[in-house]
């Protein structure tokens, strides 16, 4: 049997989804930059599908930017604010995926602006007093970057509460929605942030394509420079099989969010009850009330198996993670676990779920970790 239960690190893609983009792999091949019929046809799909995915957020279609995905975004949004928004001063907070820490990192090494980091609590809750206490002493033009969801542990900001915040200290706000969009109710209109990112590969869409909301208050120059496409503000021939699917994609999931949370917090409930009765001393890592739904992250007792653990579900068939799929490579843990001075001593699993998801893999899946945890002793 195969479990995928690492939705967090990227989702399966609808048929739906391969469908909508099979015209364009064959048929439909024009450049959308060519102004005969064969570009048109093409420039016409990705102007549609920019209006579509303006209208699940409720924005103009002129507010979206198409990228190569989450990380391209994030790096847009952080590095236009600082070029050309007169940014000097950065708050953020250590939890944040690496496309915003990196990118925050390399702004104060190389453009010597000011980087400050706001507390959190023990499950990744922003300290709104301290966040305020920052802007309050800002007297340099300020960007502040948070997270909606954090892709580990699933903890949530109040998107709106930050952004009224942002808006009563003059600063701008940018926030790394990837783990939600297409997941939560985003809504331009009504929510005060400049930047939010997404990645069509998280909500059952393609990989290698995302897109940054870029409010009309602001306007930044590319990163990537060599042409007029994205009305100049990203050079380079569209992704565009990528661009229809991502926009089919957030439709599909637009259409019942409702209905797909419902049915996914139901599986993440599940599982945390069957773990809380089968696994002693299990914990929940992040928060439980205010969470991403596709996200449970635990700590577990420790165990002789803790760094075979994940090993050793891969070779049953079940795709879970220690961390964020970009950190899994290296050894030193992760980072917004250590952030949060979690232990990782023993084993933290993250599993994460998607709409395709069912209970009999997780019933396989937790009966495959309890006997990891509890190995049948070997008789010499
Ligand atoms: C919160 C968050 N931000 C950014 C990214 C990067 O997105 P992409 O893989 O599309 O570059 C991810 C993906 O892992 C993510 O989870």
């Amino acid at each position: 049997m195969k479990v995928y239960l690492d939705n967090a690190a990227t989702t399966p893609m609808a048929p739906e989804v391969l469908e909508a983009m099979m015209p364009f792999f064959t048929t439909h091949f024009g450049n959308p930059s060519s102004t005969h019929q064969f570009g048109r046809t093409v420039k016409s799909a990705v102007e549609t599908a920019r209006k579509s995915i303006a209208r699940q957020l409720n924005c103009s279609p002129m507010e979206i930017c198409f990228t190569s995905g989450g990380t391209e975004a994030d790096n847009m949004a952080i590095n236009g604010a600082v070029s050309q928004l007169g940014v000097r001063h950065i708050i953020s907070s250590e939890v944040e995926h690496h496309a915003v820490l990196h990118t925050v990192a390399h702004c104060h090494t190389d453009r010597d602006i000011r980087i400050s980091m706001v507390d959190l609590d023990k499950q990744g809750h922003v300290n709104i007093a301290h966040l305020r206490k920052l802007l309050a002493d800002s007297e340099e033009k300020t960007l502040v970057s948070l997270m909606h969801a954090n892709n580990e542990i699933g903890t949530m900001i109040d998107l709106d509460e930050i952004g009224d915040i942002c808006a009563e200290y003059g600063a701008l706000f940018h926030s790394d929605t990837v783990q939600t969009m297409g997941h939560f109710k985003l809504d331009m209109a009504k929510t005060k942030v400049h930047f939010i990112t997404g990645a069509a590969h998280k909500f059952h869409g393609p990989k290698g394509v995302g897109f940054l909301y870029l409010s009309k208050d602001v306007h930044i120059e590319p990163l990537i420079r060599g042409g007029s496409q994205e009305r100049n503000m990203r050079a380079g021939t569209e992704n565009i099989y990528g661009i229809v699917g991502m926009a089919k994609a957030l439709e599909m999931a637009c259409a019942d969010i409702e209905g797909h949370q419902k049915y996914v917090q139901g599986l993440k409930d599940y599982m945390k009850k069957q773990l809380c009765e089968k696994v002693r001393n299990v914990t929940v890592n992040g928060c439980e009330d205010r969470s991403l739904y596709t996200v449970l992250n635990v700590k577990l007792p420790p165990t002789d198996n803790a760094s075979m653990l994940l090993f050793l579900m891969d070779i049953d068939g079940i795709a879970c993670s220690g961390g964020s799929a970009c950190s899994s490579g290296s050894n030193q843990g992760s980072h917004v676990l250590r952030a949060l001075h979690v232990d990782q001593k023993s084993p933290n699993v993250r599993f994460s779920f998607s709409r395709y998801t069912t209970r009999e893999e997780i019933d396989y899946a937790v009966e495959r970790l309890v006997h990891h945890l509890n190995p049948i002793p070997v008789m010499h």
